[in-house]
């Protein structure tokens, strides 16, 4: 890999050397040569749209996060939609989600005919609170969306007790948290419906796609209908060797189906769930030690019994400690040759959904002070010790010069 020999204590945007030539890209996976034959084999089976490996994917998920039922379909922002039309979210319903988060949450409530309503976060664990979720809630409210922030499960116990009370629905964000637990029961098993995401950047990735997990057969079954058009059960086996059977729409339905050769990806992947998780602990442990005395606030740790899932790790930068704004020192990182991520921008200072409810700065205040100081740097398997090393070495020297 094409290094500098030497890097100078300026940073790259200030003329000096930098860290790295070849760009570390933000979220790259690990994909292995399992995947790729796996997915050759499907490519040479003719399977190629939703079959037995989608079947398999399904099985083996489940198996992992030990609900009761999943249903695999094309993003967890459809997953998200179709748990809350079972949810029986319709026009005129409020849903309450969190402000920090990234918009498909509050996107896939208005897909639903709902009206999102903004819970403001902890400014530490960037996650909603039982509080803040209470705060939000009125007699038109039908559910809630926890959303597992960077992979740090929520405090599932007091939201259940605070929707409970109110009896509404709970569909639990579960982009960043497939490995998360809390008192070792996975998160997307407390409400009625977790919604799981398998974008390339996510913990496992089967390049797009998603999945629900839910206790209710019935729901599972509808969607089931509702992923493929609204057809009538295995309506995609029509065209296997079990003989020609006619289809019928029995409802209306989505184009929301997985595809045999995304689950040939999500298969192996999951497999080794376990060891990229170890990876990830490994480097987190590492970045920990390394940024201790930067002018950053560390991820939260979890608490007793909690098993972060470690998705992104995300610091928030201390600007009465730094000379420059957080977008000077995301610029700086990026032109040693180190990509980041921002997340997010809180969903109400985004101009549609600021303009459509009203919104104004000041409403939310911990997602914005979040949103003003955040930066997530690269966490995945695809880094060996050099890749991880030139992240400390990029953000140590980036911060250091801007201090005051
Ligand atoms: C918190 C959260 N919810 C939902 C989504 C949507 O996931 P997908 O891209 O699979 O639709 C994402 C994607 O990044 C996310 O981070």
């Amino acid at each position: 890999m094409a290094r500098s020999a030497s890097s100078s204590s300026r940073p790259a945007l200030e003329g000096g050397t930098p860290t790295r030539t070849e760009f570390l890209v933000f979220g790259k996976p690990r994909i292995g040569e399992e995947e790729i034959q796996e997915v050759a084999a499907a490519l040479r089976s003719g399977w190629i749209g939703t079959g037995p490996r989608v079947q398999t994917f399904e099985r083996e998920f489940l198996s992992y996060i030990g609900g009761s039922h999943v249903v695999a379909v094309s993003s967890c922002t459809a997953a998200l939609h179709l748990s809350l039309l079972a949810a029986g979210v319709v026009p005129g319903d409020e849903v309450v989600v969190p402000a920090m988060t990234f918009v498909a949450t509050a996107s896939a409530v208005l897909h639903a005919g709902g009206t999102p309503v903004f819970a403001d976060c902890d400014r530490s664990t960037f996650n909603v609170t039982a509080a803040s979720v209470a705060a939000a809630i009125t007699p038109r409210t039908r559910a809630v969306v926890p959303v597992h922030f960077a992979g740090l499960p929520c405090p599932m116990d007091a939201i259940l007790g605070v929707a409970g009370r109110a009896k509404i629905r709970v569909v639990e964000d579960c982009a960043h948290c497939i490995e998360g637990t809390i008192g070792g029961r996975h998160a997307g098993t407390f409400g009625d419906f977790g919604a799981f995401s398998f974008y390339p950047t996510k913990n496992v990735t089967s390049i797009e796609g998603g999945m629900v997990v839910t206790g209710n057969a019935e729901a599972a079954e509808r969607m089931r209908i509702s992923r493929l058009h609204g057809l009538s059960r295995d309506a995609w086996k029509r065209f296997g060797g079990e003989g020609y059977r006619h289809y019928q729409a029995e409802t209306l339905g989505y184009k929301y189906n997985m595809t045999d050769v995304q689950a040939a990806v999500g298969i192996h992947q999951l497999r080794r769930v376990a060891r990229n998780l170890e990876v990830r602990e490994r480097i987190w442990r590492r970045y920990d030690e390394a940024f201790r005395s930067l002018p950053i606030a560390l991820p939260a740790p979890p608490g007793n019994g909690v098993r972060h899932a470690r998705h992104l790790y995300t610091f928030l930068l201390d600007p009465d400690r730094l000379r420059v704004s957080r977008d000077t020192v995301l610029e700086a990182i990026q032109k040693e040759g180190i990509g980041v991520g921002v997340h997010y921008i809180a969903v109400p200072l985004h101009p549609y959904y600021r303009d459509r409810f009203g919104l104004r700065e000041g409403m939310f205040p911990n997602a914005e002070y979040v949103s003003a100081r955040t930066l997530s740097v690269p966490l995945t398997p695809y880094l060996d010790d050099q890749d991880v090393e030139d992240v400390i070495a990029a953000v140590t020297k980036v911060l250091l010069y801007y201090s005051r």
